[in-house]
């Protein structure tokens, strides 16, 4: 959501990017005996399709499906990640810890100013503040163009140990898109590069049909962040 207008969607239905839910994982090691619940899945599941365990160990709600979160009481379960909607976010918390077990993992994203302001100092004392925040990087976009100029990061209750790799307190957890970024540059430069003809270079540039929608008609492929090189056949 915009943190500048308070502009939202229904539901608060901002997916959590792809990179950001796989940089992630990449560091999360389940048990095969883990049960995990979505409790707000999302139309098109970001992280509950990603999560590695059979199907009768994945539970989940979603009000667009029916299911209303915060009116469906769910058995404890051993691992919980999810994005949940910004204006509910205080009584998803307190349900969420309400059902994860004492040996449960639970990963909620965030804006890290949700730390913070006078009206939830009674909120952080009853439920105590997380112990890892990984800050997403590079900053997710919740909004057509270009980002909603907040920092966003996991809040990671892991009781269980299952994210060792994550240091605690504050941190960075670099997704792979700033990896693409750096290589834009580097194909930005080899296209300078290039002579007017590419009958003898077997270099193409793709631009990503978000990029199109962000950048508009603006051309210059500096501007693309999600633009990446691949080699074709002439
Ligand atoms: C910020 S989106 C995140 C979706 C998904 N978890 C993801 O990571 O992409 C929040 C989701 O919460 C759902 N939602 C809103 N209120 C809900 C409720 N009371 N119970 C269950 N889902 C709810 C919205 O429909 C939306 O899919």
């Amino acid at each position: 959501m915009s943190s500048t207008t308070g502009n939202t969607i229904e539901n608060d239905n901002y997916q959590t990017p792809i990179n950001a839910v796989n940089a992630l994982l990449k560091k999360i090691t389940l048990r095969p005996t883990d049960i995990f619940l979505e409790p707000c899945r999302g139309d098109e599941r970001r992280i509950y399709n990603r999560i590695d365990l059979p199907e009768d160990q994945k539970l989940w709600a979603e009000i667009s499906e029916g299911v209303d979160y915060l009116k469906t009481p769910f058995k404890k379960v051993d691992v919980i990640i999810t994005n949940i909607p910004f204006s509910l976010s205080e009584e998803f918390i307190l349900k969420m810890k309400s059902e994860i077990k004492p040996d449960g993992t639970l990963i909620f994203l965030q804006r890290v100013n949700f730390l913070g302001s006078k009206k939830r100092v009674t909120f952080w004392n009853k439920i105590g503040f997380p112990q890892k925040c990984p800050i997403l990087i590079p900053r997710p976009k919740f909004t057509k163009k270009g980002t909603d100029s907040c920092e966003y990061c996991w809040y990671i209750y892991d009781f269980g140990g299952r994210t060792s790799e994550i240091p605690p307190s504050f941190s960075h957890i670099i997704s792979e898109k700033t990896a693409q970024t750096a290589q834009t540059a580097q194909t930005a430069q080899k296209i300078k590069e290039l002579p007017n003809s590419k009958s003898n270079d077997n270099f193409s540039e793709v631009i990503s049909l978000g990029g199109i929608y962000t950048n508009g008609s603006i051309l210059d492929i500096a501007q693309y962040d999600e633009l990446y090189s691949e080699l074709i056949d002439f």
